[in-house]
């Protein structure tokens, strides 16, 4: 598959595939049609073929797709079988929320240190991983080379930040912060989190609700 050939909506649909087949797997369906698949996601046959077909098919005819075989081919493509090194920036309330109830193991993600430039942060552990101090991140950094940051601070503190982790070798940003670091940075992958953008989405839909009513 050549680099940057397959829409950024396809891709963004394959986590939700991932996840429903791991269900599937979990409750020991071995195959499964599009139709079954498309009907459990709300999607339709066609539109799951056609996504999938960016990567080569999968299914065969009068089979089916084979679930296990399926949910690994996409995991592989997703790339969660590699393995990623993460740090996380800021252990208040949502970072230590993101410590605690993020499963990364099964994303390939091992997350090496949280770091806080609170004091009375510093020392305590979430999820088994101690809160460092931030005055200890950039040596951190030369030593452990992490690839992925989880920015769970301000928005002026990413600004500031993100150049110093970049000269580190940081790759990708799980960004929480509201500083859209996409816009300053080529060659660097950014996934920007806003919460608040799907509660938005819900207010509209909300409201088109009522308008048709
Ligand atoms: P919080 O105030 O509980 O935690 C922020 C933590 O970051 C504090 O412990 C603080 O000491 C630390 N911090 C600040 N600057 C730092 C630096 N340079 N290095 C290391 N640590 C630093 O706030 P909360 O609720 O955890 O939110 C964190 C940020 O995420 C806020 O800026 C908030 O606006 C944003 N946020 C984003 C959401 C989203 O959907 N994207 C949802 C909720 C919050």
């Amino acid at each position: 598959m050549a680099k940057g050939t397959v829409s950024i909506s396809v891709i963004r649909r394959l986590p939700r595939y991932h996840r429903f087949l791991k269900d599937l797997l979990v409750s020991g369906t071995e195959r499964i049609s599009s139709g079954d698949l498309a009907a459990r996601m709300g999607l339709t046959a066609s539109q799951i073929r056609q996504d999938l077909n960016c990567f080569g098919g999968f299914g065969q005819q009068g089979y089916g797709y084979n679930v296990k075989a399926l949910y690994e081919e996409i995991g592989h493509i997703l790339g969660l079988d590699k393995h990623h090194k993460a740090i996380l920036l800021g252990a208040g309330n949502l970072g230590r929320a993101i410590a605690m109830h993020m499963d990364f193991d099964s994303r390939g993600f091992d997350l090496l240190g949280i770091f806080d430039h609170n004091s009375q942060l510093v020392g305590r552990e979430v999820r088994g991983v101690a809160i460092r101090s931030s005055a200890e991140l950039e040596d951190f950094c030369c030593e452990n080379h992490p690839d992925i940051a989880i920015l769970c601070i301000p928005k002026e503190a990413a600004k500031r930040i993100a150049p110093m982790l970049i000269q580190h070798g940081i790759r990708g940003f799980w960004n929480f912060s509201h500083y859209d670091l996409s816009l300053e940075y080529d060659g660097i992958a950014v996934e920007n989190v806003h919460l608040g953008d799907s509660l938005s989405t819900l207010c509209f839909r909300i409201n088109e609700l009522e308008q048709d009513s």
